[in-house]
């Protein structure tokens, strides 16, 4: 695995100010930051990339075909609506990991629907920002199992 896309969905531009009783203190600058850090100490390219508009996530998972080995998406509140990004991560076949600040299983139920799971690899929340660090770890341990075999 060379590279992996970090991708964030709606509202996340605003981590830091953005109810930090529940996602915690760190911008999505810092988590980005620490994810390219992480990436690197593995000898990984990290591409960061956050919109509040689903066509343009959609966009970024097309374009990540033949491009990334990985894709980390924190999806947002399409999390639990876009059937589009599901079917995007579906077609595009690039090993997909969840991720959620918050522990979307604890909170309203309308968060406990993720049709973005039925997609992913796996789904990590409720561990912060390290959630992401964590998904970089488990798409390296997806590849290196596949090169194994
Ligand atoms: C979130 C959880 C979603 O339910 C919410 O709409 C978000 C953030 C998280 O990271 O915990 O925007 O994806």
């Amino acid at each position: 695995m060379k590279s992996v896309l970090i991708l964030n969905g709606p509202n996340l531009n605003l981590l830091g100010t953005r109810q930090p009783e529940v996602y915690g203190s760190q911008t999505l600058a810092m988590v980005e930051d620490s994810c390219r850090q992480h990436g690197e100490q593995a000898g990984l390219e990290v591409a960061c990339y956050q919109s509040n508009h689903e066509g343009d996530l959609l966009d970024q998972i097309h374009a990540a075909k033949g491009k990334y080995d990985g894709i980390v998406l924190n999806a947002g509140a399409y999390t639990h609506s876009s059937i589009a990004l599901m079917d995007a991560i579906y077609s595009v076949e690039v090993p997909t990991v969840e991720v959620h600040l918050s522990n979307i299983h604890a909170r309203e139920t309308f968060r406990h629907t993720s049709y973005i799971g039925r997609a992913a690899l796996g789904q990590i929340c409720g561990f912060g920002a390290f959630g992401y660090l964590m998904a970089i770890d488990a798409l390296l341990q997806h590849h290196a199992s596949r090169e194994v075999s």
